[in-house]
């Protein structure tokens, strides 16, 4: 977490090197996110540790950062707490003291501590033939293919085949028995950072007509890249203009990408040498129509404009034109693709089997979100958040609608699904999330819009990038060699990553 916003700051300071503009403090939305993290230690310490201890030493009063704790009271319990105090004891009230947005953050940073202090999971890199008893099943782990580089989206082909983009822009199809080969002739993809080849879907009459989605960065068009500069080591080379588009083709029976078209592309004055954040998740809705998201690329600004596609999830139809239905079609100035906005950078989707929409997104520091998606929606980034943002003091607000589940610490959600098949009864109608920087495979038990229950299946294979059910109804993921911290890699280092499938045992 520390890494990811040094990060996040060095780059944003690089971004505003590179535009050229008159010298602009760092977008909001991230940097100073580490110095809001700094002060609410500071008032920890002026105000609790006197009492409390601190992650490593204990106090006469009850230590927060223990995990126990931490997970039997919830935010709201400890907000009332430290707000009104403890009656009879010497816990005092802080109403006078600190601001609810200062008690908050003070929550927040609590649970973040508390994590840091925690071990990483081990990481098994080979977890071909790990038989795991969770809950309400056994599997055992198969490894499908080896030796991907930063896979990141996945789709199954009715034929049992499954494809799956590597970021670094690779089209991977991938065979029954494991092994590969690489579409020929996909477009070029701008790799920096987070960026590169991101998502693939297929149609949902692919066995009739053969097409194929994908999200990718591309360079803005036009735009001359500079001479590379000299790097002193360990430098990283500069960012340059760039944002997701959304193209299909399909693949021909020499295995070349052919027939492509180009189904949205943002306005040029809209790219951003900013390398995060880019959203890219590709789905379809119950009438077939594209979904797609696009991070708010780290300025929180963009959330909340309707006339940037950036920070919103898309709706068109698949040749890429507006559904006429879209929430804001008819409003002056907004883009007609948007179906929610106030989103930071979203990378799930997936409808359960009444048709509601799913949604995963990326928080600050903490705040990870899944969200029901209504069209028209404000889901509030910019203005509202559960994680520690500065520039952001409140966790709801009218007219903004609030997770359904959250979580601090981070755990980086990325794709998601509902589960339709029945190759494990107990789970049908559950919600997957794959976590990033928590490592893990999480299953989420839903009734309605809410979520009654969590469990997470495993925790060892590195960061969980995407999760899909394969043509007999097997859950397949994307694992990736861990990043970030503790393992001396800039938090999106490309490395090596698995295609596993969970194979039910009775
Ligand atoms: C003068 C000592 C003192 C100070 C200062 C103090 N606390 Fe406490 N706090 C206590 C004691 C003692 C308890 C346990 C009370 C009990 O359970 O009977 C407590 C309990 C709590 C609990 C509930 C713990 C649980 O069991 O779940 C929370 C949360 C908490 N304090 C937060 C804070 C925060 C945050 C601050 C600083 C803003 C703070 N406290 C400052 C003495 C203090």
């Amino acid at each position: 977490m520390k890494q990811r916003i040094g990060l996040a700051a060095a780059l944003a300071l690089a971004a505003g090197l590179l535009v050229a503009q008159a010298p602009a403090p760092a977008p909001a939305g991230f940097g100073g996110g580490r110095e809001l993290q700094r002060l609410t230690g500071q008032r920890f310490s002026d105000n609790c540790s006197g009492c409390h201890g601190t992650p490593g030493a204990v106090g006469r009063a009850p230590n927060l950062f223990d995990a126990r704790l931490l997970s039997a009271r919830s935010d709201a319990d400890m907000f009332r707490i430290i707000k009104a105090g403890i009656d009879g004891a010497e816990m005092p009230a802080f109403a006078d003291m600190l601001p609810d947005d200062q008690i908050w953050q003070m929550i927040a940073w609590i649970r973040l501590e508390a994590d840091n202090a925690q071990p990483r999971p081990a990481f098994v890199a080979d977890p071909d033939g790990a038989e795991i008893t969770s809950e309400a099943q056994t599997f055992r782990i198969k490894v499908l293919a080896r030796g991907l580089d930063t896979p990141w989206g996945i789709a199954a082909l009715p034929d049992g085949r499954l494809l799956v983009t590597e970021r670094p822009g690779r089209l991977r199809l991938i065979a029954a028995d494991g092994s590969m080969a690489t579409v020929a002739g996909t477009p070029p993809v701008w790799e920096r950072q987070d960026a590169g080849l991101m998502d693939v879907a297929i149609d949902p009459d692919f066995a009739r007509n053969g097409w194929v989605y994908l999200s990718l960065v591309e360079l803005q068009p036009g735009y001359q890249l500079p001479p590379p500069p000299v790097l002193k080591p360990g430098e990283r080379p500069p960012n340059h203009p760039s944002m997701s588009i959304i193209v299909r083709g399909r693949i021909n029976a020499a295995g070349q990408w052919v027939d492509q078209q180009l189904l949205f592309r943002a306005p040029l004055d809209r790219y951003t040498p900013s390398g995060v954040h880019y959203g890219s998740r590709l789905g379809f809705d119950p009438q077939g129509r594209l979904l797609f998201s696009i991070g708010e690329r780290g300025d929180m600004k963009n959330a909340q404009d309707l006339g940037t596609p950036l920070g919103k999830l898309h709706r068109i139809n698949r040749d890429g034109s507006i559904p006429a239905d879209n929430p804001f079609v008819k409003r002056a100035g907004a883009v007609p693709s948007i179906l929610s906005y106030g989103h930071r950078n979203p990378q799930g989707l997936a409808f359960d089997a009444a048709g509601r929409l799913w949604q995963s997104e990326h928080g600050p520091s903490g705040g990870d979100e899944i969200n029901l998606i209504t069209p028209g929606g404000n889901y509030g980034w910019g203005v509202v958040s559960m994680g520690i943002q500065p520039g952001i003091a409140a966790r709801e607000a009218p007219g903004m609608i609030g997770p359904i589940a959250y979580y601090t610490p981070t755990i980086a959600p990325s794709g998601i699904m509902v589960y339709h098949g029945n190759r494990y009864p107990r789970w049908a109608g559950n919600l997957f999330v794959a976590a990033l920087s928590g490592q893990h495979l999480r299953r989420l038990v839903l009734d309605g819009d809410r979520i009654t229950h969590q469990e997470v299946l495993f925790k060892s294979y590195g960061r969980v990038r995407a999760v899909t059910t394969d043509a007999r109804g097997h859950i397949i993921a994307l694992v990736q060699q861990p990043t970030g911290q503790g393992t001396g890699q800039p938090l999106s280092a490309a490395t090596p990553g698995l295609v596993i499938r969970l194979e039910p045992l009775p």
